[in-house]
């Protein structure tokens, strides 16, 4: 396969690009500065800049842009930067595959979509949830329709929480436990979806290889857990104690608003369309998962 591939730099992308270069596809990276040899090409999402004559002859284009949604506390500048790194890219790759003639379009999305889900299990059927997380998962699958109302065969995949020491929130939460600071967050009993870095990159490889997957599809494993149970979990693989329990009041204060979206509350996800279409997990339990994401 010939794939481009966007927001390659990132936890994601950059073992998406390794594993389809160790599979023999030929990849290029689109990046948002010179391109430094013949696997880049250069594009500048924010104007607009993306020569689509040479995405053509291309079977796939890969879509991972995105500021981080927990890299900073969620000012209002933020919370437009977060939009504005995800709508504007997917709207001019949506147009770019178009003009290119480019079959299938992989872009990303979050579980998020779903909003709060509480105990309710909830997989591409479920109807979206409220807040702001929702509202830009929803208008951020909304601006890949040009290139799905144009037949491109257009997955948005909605990952879930990533887990690798690498990046994302296991990095994070590491350093907490490597203090001594682990803890159940607010109540404990809010859902975290969540997936291993590999199965994420096997599912994005699944996806693109099956032709008659289209539309939304959760990437994340058949167990959802709670935020206590996730809490033991990641205590007993780093051999680190988490007895704190620390109020929801005080993330809150401490994190923002990203804390009443993100972490206080969460999904209850699974993946019935990677079911239905026969994926398989190598990470199917957050034991294995959490032991493979921290080498033990
Ligand atoms: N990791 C997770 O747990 C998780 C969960 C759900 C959804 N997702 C979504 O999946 C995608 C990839 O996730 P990731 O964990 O690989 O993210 P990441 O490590 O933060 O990488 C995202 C990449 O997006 C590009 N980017 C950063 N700021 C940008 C901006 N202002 N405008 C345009 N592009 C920008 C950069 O790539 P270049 O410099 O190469 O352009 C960056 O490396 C993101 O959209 C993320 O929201 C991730």
């Amino acid at each position: 396969m010939r794939v481009f591939v966007a927001g390659s730099s990132g936890l994601i992308g950059s073992a998406l690009v390794t594993s389809l270069r160790g599979g023999g596809h030929d990849v290029t990276r689109l990046v948002r500065r010179r391109a430094s040899g013949p696997g880049e090409l250069a594009w500048d999402p924010e104007r607009g800049t993306l020569d689509a004559v040479s995405l053509r002859g291309a079977d796939a284009v890969v879509n991972l842009c995105g500021a981080g949604i927990g890299d900073k506390r969620w000012s209002g500048a933020y919370k437009q930067t977060l939009r504005d790194s995800r709508i504007t890219p997917t709207d001019v790759l949506a147009r770019a595959v178009v003009d290119a003639g480019v079959p299938t379009l992989v872009n990303a999305s979050a579980v998020g979509w779903y909003g709060d889900t509480g105990d309710r299990v909830v997989d591409e059927h479920a109807a979206p949830g409220g807040g702001f997380l929702a509202r830009l998962c929803r208008d951020w699958e909304a601006a890949t329709a040009t290139a799905a109302d144009a037949g491109v065969r257009t997955v948005t995949v909605r990952t879930a929480t990533v887990l690798s020491p690498h990046g994302g929130m296991l990095g994070k939460l590491c350093r907490l436990y490597a203090l001594g600071l682990g803890g159940r967050l607010g109540s404990g009993r809010q859902y975290l979806s969540w997936i291993s870095l590999a199965d994420e990159v096997s599912a994005l490889e699944f996806v693109l290889a099956r032709d008659d997957i289209r539309g939304p599809v959760n990437l994340c494993a058949p167990e959802p857990v709670t935020n206590a149970r996730f809490t033991a979990a990641l205590g007993r693989a780093l051999h680190r104690p988490a007895p704190w329990r620390i109020p929801g009041v005080v993330v809150s204060a401490l994190i923002g608003e990203f804390a009443d979206e993100a972490v206080l509350c969460g999904q209850r996800a699974v993946p019935g369309v990677l079911a239905q279409a026969g994926f398989t997990f190598r990470r199917p339990t957050i034991d294995t998962a959490l032991a493979d994401a921290l080498g033990r």
